[in-house]
């Protein structure tokens, strides 16, 4: 099999799907690896390193045009649709939910594709996950945006001039992204506060040493799969009383709270904003799916009410060589799952992970 990997066709995108070290592995066992010129200068890989680890480095159309596998990080550029070929296979993140359009052009041409952005949350496709590996990542970098943007300190610090209190951080949302952020904000010294509409993160966030915000759950399930439900009226009327006392003190807020598929909650609104301490900072990482605060603006940083708020969508991209690498490690473990050998995939619908994720079945729309 002929696996290729494209160049990212966002220019924003400083990342690449598949790293020389991950090359180095499929090209030991027996596959053929074509990448695109250029593909890594972004995260730091040159054309010579993909060389050095066997790759065959061409020009985009003839990675495509004599691939059997396509890899790419985000969804395919339609501008390329016209080379593809029937029975070639495309993995990438495709948000399939969102996007039904660029699936319905996707599966006129005959291709097969998968999206890793739905991959079961499951104990077995935990290292296939590259939403929870960039997620990580998103966490870990908004603390580090966030305490460049205060005008204080994280820790406490006893000094001969004084004593300087320890920083405030909000957390709104203990996922991936969320934990990685509270045990990232208490290294650094804050005073770190948390929240969730789902009650199993409450130990999670003491575990790391951080304060839970307990809001009491909505009746029956709120949370399906991992993944959280929409909060109803009266949920999101019990959180805002709940976080406001913290909210008016924080110096840091962080916002990740996502549900698939759907607008992000908006947690925090502008007449909240307005009450928030002046030099207080807003990250927002839910920025993709509209922002978990009502003022925020994607990828831009705006101030309002004397509060700087940044809606960042792009925190994994700011640590393109770490996230390229774990991104290319979970497409290496997806590959194998999919793959009898190195001539084919087995296309084992029985397989969780494999009916979860294959989108376009030869054409067909599955999902
Ligand atoms: P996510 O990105 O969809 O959402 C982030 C967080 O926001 C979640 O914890 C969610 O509960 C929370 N949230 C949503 N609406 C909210 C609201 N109105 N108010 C407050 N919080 C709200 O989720 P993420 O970070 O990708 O994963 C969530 C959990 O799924 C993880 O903590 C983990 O337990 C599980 N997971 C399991 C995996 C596996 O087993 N393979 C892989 C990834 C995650």
């Amino acid at each position: 099999m002929k696996l290729g990997v494209l160049k990212e066709s966002l220019t924003e995108e400083t990342r690449v799907s598949i790293t020389p070290d991950i090359v180095k592995k499929f090209v030991s066992e027996g596959y053929t690896c074509l990448v695109e010129s250029q593909a890594g200068a972004s995260s730091q890989f040159s054309d010579d390193d993909y060389r050095e680890s066997g790759a065959e480095v061409k020009d985009h159309n003839s990675v495509i045009s004599e691939s059997d596998v396509l890899f790419q990080i985000n969804p395919f550029n339609e501008d390329d649709f016209n080379q593809l070929k029937k029975g070639q296979v495309l993995i990438s993140q495709m948000y399939h939910l969102s996007n039904p359009e660029y699936v319905k052009k996707l599966s006129e041409k005959g291709v097969t594709a998968f999206s890793l952005d739905a991959m079961p949350r499951i104990t077995r496709a935990q290292d296939m996950d590259v939403l929870s590996s960039q997620n990580n990542l998103a966490g870990y970098k908004a603390v580090i945006v966030g305490a460049n943007e205060i005008t204080r300190i994280f820790p406490l610090m006893m000094t001969a001039a004084g004593t300087i209190t320890p920083s405030k951080v909000l957390i709104f949302g203990v996922g991936v992204a969320g934990l990685q952020a509270i045990a990232t904000a208490k290294r650094l010294g804050a005073v770190v506060e948390a929240t969730d509409i789902r009650p199993e993160t409450k130990e999670q966030t003491e575990s790391l040493g951080g304060k839970f915000i307990y809001v009491e759950p909505d009746e029956g399930e709120v949370s399906e799969g991992g993944y959280a439900k929409e909060a109803s009226e009266d949920y999101k009327r019990r959180q805002k009383e709940a976080v406001e006392a913290s909210l008016f003190k924080a110096d840091l807020v962080i916002t990740t709270a996502m549900i698939p598929g759907r607008k992000a909650p908006v947690l925090i609104s502008a007449e909240q904003v307005a009450k928030m301490k002046k030099g207080a900072v807003i990250i927002d990482l839910a920025g993709n799916t509209g922002g978990n605060c009502e003022l925020s603006e994607p990828n831009a940083t705006v101030v309002k009410h004397g509060v700087k708020i940044v809606g960042t969508t792009m925190a994994p991209y700011s640590v393109a060589t770490n996230a390229s690498d774990l991104f290319a490690k979970n497409i290496y473990n997806f590959v194998k799952l999919l793959a009898t050998s190195k001539e084919g995939f087995k296309w084992d619908l029985e397989d969780e992970i494999t009916d979860a994720t294959l989108i376009i079945k030869e054409g067909e729309i599955r999902k």
